[in-house]
């Protein structure tokens, strides 16, 4: 595996490989990496000659007082797993080259970008967009991964793929889940014992709405029913958002005709957990 840091190394590298006609599968991610990681990893493995992951802790995602200081970072064990993964190319860029003095353009995600999470993380998916637009642009990928557990950003970056003529595949992979069902995730270990016990109450809670909602109840009855799950679970400190939305739109969904996105976020303690169902 070639762990390139600078810019302008990766495309150039990148380049020479289309050339010779090799497909590149793209993995962005944040570093701290777990099954959920891996698994879009191995996606892209058997669908690209070439897998990139890139490994970046952006600044411009975080809001004020969120967890940017203390996201868990953790580089010598990813490059570990990305080695024993095959990986072809890692992209470790230091903050400096990602955002070099004066810059001063970012890609505005839209509508989209103001629901569910983008209510409590205003300019949270501006961010997002604006960074995942750079990384398509450094690994010039023919498909990039993304994970489902963060449904609404896998939506924000279609919308700018499309909206923006990237020549790249975006594909989704589905949420990969601890043994109780809990989505595997980075901050998963902000949670304290007693918070991590609560955790898998948020899925298993989506997962009876969605049924709730295939035997004929109306969304309406599905919100009330996760409202009351949750606000019954002493250990949930706040509920951001729950509901059903149309899963295109983001809108709440009036009547159910066999698409709906159950999602959710909670609070546990200190941890701030997301998931979702999609039916
Ligand atoms: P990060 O949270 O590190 O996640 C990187 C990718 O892994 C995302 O596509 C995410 O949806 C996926 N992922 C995380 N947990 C998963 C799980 N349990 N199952 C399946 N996929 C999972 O998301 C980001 O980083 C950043 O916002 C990024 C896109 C890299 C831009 O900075």
């Amino acid at each position: 595996m070639e762990v390139i840091r600078i810019p302008r190394v990766m495309q150039d590298t990148v380049r020479g490989e289309l050339m010779r006609g090799r497909a590149i599968g793209l993995v962005p991610t944040m570093g701290a990496l777990h099954e959920g990681h891996m698994h879009l990893v191995r996606m892209s493995r058997m669908e690209n000659h070439l897998t990139a992951v890139s490994i970046f802790v952006n600044p411009t995602q975080f809001g004020p007082g969120e967890d940017l200081e203390r996201y868990p970072r953790n580089v010598d064990e990813d490059i570990r797993k990305l080695r024993e993964a095959d990986v072809d190319f890692l992209l470790l860029p230091e903050e400096k080259a990602m955002y070099p003095e004066g810059f001063d353009t970012a890609v505005r995600a839209g509508s989209l970008g103001e629901k569910l999470c983008g209510r409590f993380r205003p300019g949270h998916f501006d961010g997002v967009a604006t960074v995942v637009a750079k990384l398509l642009h450094l690994a010039l990928p023919t498909r990039a991964y993304f994970g489902l557990k963060d449904y609404q950003q896998y939506l924000v970056i279609k919308k700018m793929v499309r909206d923006l003529n990237f020549p790249v595949e975006v594909v989704a992979s589905p949420t990969v889940r601890e043994e109780d069902g809990l989505a595997v995730s980075s901050r998963n270990r902000y949670l304290s014992a007693e918070a991590r016990q609560a955790a898998p109450l948020i899925y298993r809670t989506l997962s009876e709405a969605a049924r709730k909602l295939k035997e004929g109840a109306g969304p309406a009855e599905a919100r009330k029913f996760m409202e009351d799950a949750f606000s019954g679970e002493p250990r949930v400190s706040s509920v951001e958002y729950a509901g059903v939305y149309h899963p295109e739109t983001l809108e709440d969904l009036e009547e159910f005709r066999g698409k709906a996105l159950l999602a959710a976020a909670v609070r546990l303690g200190e941890a701030r957990l997301i998931d979702n169902v999609l039916l």
